[in-house]
């Protein structure tokens, strides 16, 4: 479970002090498949960095299954993204002289130095598709196909959260349409956490429920279908 209390976040720049998110409070059940919306500038990336803990609040509190991420060490942080979260990025975010194979294996093998990771990767790239791809490298798949991989790559350390940032912003309209449904096949089969981000109409109306920000405040959190 995710329960953010309070949490403001300013930028400071010189002189100049711009309010981000101001006294948001949020709570985001397990298996929960969220959509955060608003317009540009509302603080989305804002929010989700700082649920994803790589950026730390001003004040007020972010709890992520009984552990106050938000006053984690530098290096707490780092082990506990590691071990409990899921990153998705807009442009994918895959190393380019790595195979699928190697790009869903490195989370598991060199960030949390397991070994013996083979049948998971081939565990996590049937169940997204992929298997017949594993020797390619990333410039040889389609946008799609690449977030996929970084679907796969998320999902591999078994994480109870997935955070994306636009994971779709990147991709043509029958593209996002297919990664955001792996993504709730996925929420379904592993009952992961999903929360992203999207400006795409069509996308959000995808997630069960959405959750919409302006000015760093939360101006409509609906369920939907
Ligand atoms: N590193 C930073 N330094 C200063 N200001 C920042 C920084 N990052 C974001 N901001 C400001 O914080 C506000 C919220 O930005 P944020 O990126 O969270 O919005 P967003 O909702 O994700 O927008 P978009 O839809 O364009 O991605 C904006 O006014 C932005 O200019
Ligand atoms: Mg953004």
């Amino acid at each position: 479970m995710i329960q953010v209390v309070k949490l403001v976040k300013h930028y400071q720049e010189g002189e100049v002090t711009t309010p981000v998110i101001e006294g948001l409070d949020l709570t985001i059940g397990d298996g929960e498949f969220v959509a955060i919306v608003g317009p540009s500038g509302s603080g989305k990336s804002t929010l989700l960095n700082l649920i994803g803990c790589l950026d730390k609040p001003d004040s007020g509190e972010i709890t992520i299954d009984g552990t106050i991420v938000s006053s984690l060490k530098n290096k707490e942080a780092l082990s506990f993204r590691a071990e409990h979260l899921g990153f998705i990025f807009q442009d994918f975010n895959l190393i380019e002289s790595f195979t699928v194979y190697e790009n869903v294996e490195f989370p598991l093998s060199v960030i949390l130095g397991e070994k013996n990771t083979r049948e998971r990767v081939k565990e996590v790239l049937e169940a997204i598709g992929m298997l017949d791809q594993i020797d390619k490298y990333p410039d040889q798949l389609s946008g799609g196909q690449k977030q996929r991989v970084a679907v796969a790559r998320a999902l591999v350390v078994n994480p109870r959260i997935i955070l994306a940032d636009e994971p779709t912003a990147n991709l043509d309209s029958v593209s996002a349409k297919k990664v955001i449904d792996l993504m709730k096949q996925m929420q379904e089969k592993f009952n992961t956490t999903f929360v992203f981000s999207t400006h795409d109409t069509k996308i959000m109306t995808e997630a069960r429920r959405i959750v919409t920000l302006q000015d760093g405040r939360i101006m409509d959190d609906r369920s939907n279908g």
